[in-house]
Parts: structure tokens; sequence; C-alpha cells
């Protein structure tokens, strides 16, 4: 059976856009592939290295989330990337077969370089112009294009919307404009550790160290495979066959707006866990933004551009011809929509609570399976090292 491997760094408990974006389809993969699913520790210390205090517990919660989606450690190997030491001795060894403008090009590295400096305010002014410049047209743009359509009149509501989009649009220039400045040093030199523009290569010996075939990711991780790939091949060339080249697997993934509209993510601070309790479903699901345009219960909706809406297609699938029409012809009220709506959300997810509630009851079981998972995956990466340390005629 051919091998995927994927991983997550332990952030704690998981939102519903892990469990559609990640978990469903890790779940989906057990029946085809012998799989190998990481907590990847050392990936959250090359930017949570001063506080580690959490780790542990955040370790723990993801893990429970994992299992009570289905990920089932009878079918899969699932374990924690620093108890299996040959990550770390092949990223090392990795870390020699590629340059550093290789890794100072990669796009992940520069958004997080570029939202540093953002935080710490450390931009040239004339980067600051250019992103102000590029802000303003595509700010004009957008209002009078909203203006033109008719659809809104000048008035408060359009003033804070015109306030929000202005500084939005800025945001996104100015994080473009610092991503761009080429400059002969760096001018974020200090800001940034050395783990962490090793992060992709980590990632290169995460999936290499196990032959895996398959990679299950997301768009965002893209860069990171190509890197892998690259690291395969150059490892192969100098010192002999070694790794299978490995591939992404792009599941099919449905967008899971958070209850502000955006895409779901927990540093935006719009996220609704697994296991929220059905209180606080209630309360956020309240507070969602809905199509800006319906003000009234009378006014139609556009459920296609509408949170809420998207979210009845993921927890209340029978209903959704129904609502969509209601919303259409202005029959159905936001009100009623979302309470309804946080009704489905907690039935849904009623089992993913009753399961986290026995895990948490007794933890060790959660321990238990990472130990063993660990010792499963130590016999797979240390033959492989063994490969690794032969092909480079290093001393066994
Ligand atoms: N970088 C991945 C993320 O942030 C996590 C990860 C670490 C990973 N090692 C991996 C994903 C190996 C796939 C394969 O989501």
């Amino acid at each position: 059976m051919d091998r995927v491997l994927s991983g997550n760094r332990p952030t704690g408990r998981l939102h519903i856009g892990h469990l559609f974006g990640v978990l469903y389809n890790w779940r989906d993969l057990q029946d085809k592939y012998e799989c190998y699913y990481e907590v990847a520790d050392w990936h959250a210390l090359t930017t949570q290295w001063q506080d580690t205090s959490k780790i542990r517990d955040n370790i723990i919660d993801m893990v429970i989330d994992w299992l009570s989606a289905g990920i089932d450690p009878e079918k899969s190997v699932l374990f924690v990337q620093s108890h299996v030491r040959e990550h770390a001795e092949l990223h090392l060894v990795l870390s020699m077969l590629v340059s550093l403008s290789r890794l100072l090009r990669n796009p992940t590295f520069k958004e997080y370089v570029a939202e540093l400096r953002i935080k710490k305010q450390t931009p040239k002014k004339s980067v600051l112009k250019t992103a102000i410049k590029d802000a303003v047209d595509v700010f004009i743009e957008n209002a009078v294009k909203e203006l033109k359509n008719g659809e809104r009149g000048f008035d408060l509501d359009f003033i804070a919307y015109l306030r929000s989009e202005l500084q939005k649009s800025f945001l996104e220039s100015f994080k473009k404009a610092l991503q761009e400045e080429e400059q002969e040093e760096l001018p974020y030199g200090s800001l940034v550790n050395y783990g962490f523009l090793g992060y992709p290569v980590l990632q290169a010996a995460d999936i290499l160290i196990y032959k895996a075939k398959y990679v299950p990711v997301g768009e965002d991780q893209l860069p990171h495979l190509e890197l892998t790939r690259e690291l395969a091949r150059k490892f192969n060339s100098l010192y002999g066959e070694v790794f299978p080249v490995p591939e992404p697997l792009i599941a099919e993934i449905p967008k899971v707006p958070g209850i502000d509209g955006r895409k779901m993510s927990k540093s935006y601070g719009n996220s609704i866990e697994i296991a929220e309790p059905p209180e606080s479903i209630r309360e956020k699901v309240s507070r969602m933004y809905t199509d800006p345009l319906k003000v009234r219960k009378g006014d139609p909706g556009h459920p296609e551009q509408c949170p809420v809406f998207t979210l009845h297609k993921l927890f209340n699938k029978e209903e959704v011809p129904e609502i969509k029409t209601a919303c259409e012809k202005g029959q159905l009220g936001c009100v009623a929509c979302k309470r309804n709506l946080a009704e489905k959300m907690i039935a849904y997810l009623e089992p993913f609570r009753e399961k986290r509630a026995m895990y948490e009851k007794d933890k060790s079981l959660v321990v238990d399976i990472l130990k063993e998972g660990s010792r499963k995956a130590t016999e797979v990466t240390s033959k492989t090292f063994a490969d690794v340390r032969r092909a480079m005629k290093l001393w066994e």
C-alpha cells in the first residue's frame, strides 16, 4: 500500500474549518493508504519557542479532535514529531542541500516576515509610499463601483463600510509592498530566527523520512511540497536513489467561513470549535455576518453570498433548497435562519462533544495512542535513516 503523510502543528482545539478541510479527508484516506499523521511540535516551536507551557496540552487537545473525527489508531499511525528523532536528523542532512536564497524566496517565509514587520513597524519610507498609493487606487475603484451600482445610499453604514474597506486595502497593499521590496541586506534580519527559515526543510524531512508517496495538504502548503520534491531529487542525484518524489493530494475542500464571513481561522478570532458547547454555538451564530444588502426581514437575500447559508450547506443539507428560495423571496428573516442553523450545528456536533468528554476523563488513552504511534513510526524512520547513512557513506 502506498504511504501517505500529513501533519498539523499543535494549536489546541480545532475548529469546523479543520473538520471539513482536513480531518474528513484524512479519515477517508485511511482506507486506501498506509497513513501517518503527525503532530508537528518542532514546527510549532519555530514560531512559539518563548512560551512552551501549553504545547503538551495543545497536543492532547488537538489529537482528541482527530480521534473524534474518525482518525483511527487501528488504521493509521498517529505520532508526535519530536518523539521520532529521525525527523530532526534528516532535517539536518537536508539543510545542507538547500541554498539560503531558495529559502528566502519561499512565499510562506516572505509573508510571515511581512506580517512581523507590520507588527514591529520596520518598513522603509518608499515601501509605505507605494503601499499607500496602491491602497487608495483600489479603494476608490471599489467605492465608486458600490455607489454606481446604486444599491447603497450615502449613509452612516456606508461610511463605516468605506472606513473598513480602506483599512483592509491598505493592509493588503502594505503587505504586498513589503514582500516585493528588494534589498541588499535583510532589513528584517533580527526579527526572524534561523529555525523558522528552515521550516519547509523540516517539513521535507517529515515527508521523506517515511518515503511517503502522497501528501494531503491545502493549497497554502504547495510551495513546501515543491521544495520537498526538489530535495528528494537533489539527494537522489548526489548520493543515489533513496527517496520517492512525493506528490500532493489536493482534496476538494469546501470553504468554511468564520462568523465574520472571512475564512475561518483561529488567528482571526472568528472560529467555531468542533467541540464548541451548545450555548456558545448559539451565541456565535447569532453574531454571524450575513448578506449586507438584506437589512430587514422582508428584503430579498443573496444566499450564495451569505456565510450563514454556506454553513447550512455543511450542517443542514436537507433544508438548503427551501432556505435558498425563502431567503431569496424575502420570506425568511436572518434571525430565524440563524436560530435554525445553530440547532442543526449543535445536533451535528454532539457526537464530537461526547467523544471529547470521554477522552478528557482519561487522557492517558490519548497518551498511549501517541506513544504506540511514535514507536510504530520509528520502525519506519530508523530504516530510512539507515538508508541515508549508507547512501551518504557516513560512518555507520
Ligand atoms: N506546515 C504544515 C501546516 O502548517 C504542517 C506540517 C508539518 C505538515 N509537517 C508536515 C503538513 C508534513 C504536511 C506534511 O499545516
